[in-house]
């Protein structure tokens, strides 16, 4: 494999810290990066600016097999455009992150994106983030990665995140709505458990620094690459 056209793919559940630790692992290895989760979250944004129900599961597949959804895979500085419009920041709304699982275990929606996925990692190297990265979209990636992290280290990332600090009460006020999230996503992929030849990284008791490392050390293990 030549460093150009490496694909990476990591999974892991939310609060793993995949997201950081993919886009700078990109930006090191000078690879694309790719946001599967934006991808569900965009189509999400696009079927309730239509006015579809999401509970329509035919209609919903049919319509997105239609969006014009464009990802910006600089790691640098990643884009989501439905058309011309630019959605990151409304894909992270809470009604997108409330509603996003009716669209993520619609199985007709989820051919079509792992197909656009797949298509975009054809292209050229690329870091690819996502639940089923492993397993489905790019089972043959030489470099496989689950970023995992205990309960409580994720539960306090997401706490740091939404409400700016960790302490006992935004833990608790983080701790249903973390795990719902894992219980419905782990009904369309298994990310909790590694598949065979998938690499694990347990991030709970490491800095940013120290997973980027981890996952490069990965990278070199399996490929050569530096
Ligand atoms: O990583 P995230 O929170 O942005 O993901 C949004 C949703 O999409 C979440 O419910 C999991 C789902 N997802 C998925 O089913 N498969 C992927 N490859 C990526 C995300």
């Amino acid at each position: 494999h030549s460093a150009a056209d490496l694909v990476v793919a990591i999974d892991g559940p939310s609060g793993s810290g995949k997201s950081s630790v993919a886009r700078r692992v990109a930006q090191v290895l000078q690879l694309r990066y790719l946001d599967t989760g934006a991808m569900y979250r965009a189509v999400t944004w696009w079927l309730l600016e239509q006015g579809v129900e999401l509970t329509d599961t035919e209609r919903a597949a049919e319509l997105t097999a239609r969006i014009p959804l464009r990802m910006g895979t600089d790691p640098q500085r990643p884009t989501v455009h439905v058309g011309d419009v630019d959605v990151a920041g409304p894909i992270r709304e809470s009604r997108i992150s409330a509603a996003v699982s009716a669209v993520a275990t619609n199985l007709g929606i989820r051919r079509e994106l792992v197909a656009r996925q797949q298509a975009i990692a054809a292209e050229r190297g690329v870091v690819v983030e996502g639940r089923d990265i492993t397993t489905v979209v790019a089972p043959d990636a030489p470099v496989r990665v689950l970023l995992t992290a205990s309960e409580e280290t994720r539960l306090s990332r997401r706490a740091n995140e939404l409400h700016g600090e960790s302490t006992e009460s935004t833990v608790e006020a983080t701790r249903d709505e973390v795990l719902r999230r894992d219980a419905d996503d782990s009904t369309v992929a298994r990310f909790l458990d590694a598949a065979e030849g998938v690499d694990v990284v347990d991030s709970s008791h490491m800095t940013l620094d120290e997973t980027v490392r981890a996952v490069l050390d990965l990278v070199e293990k399996r490929t050569g690459i530096t």
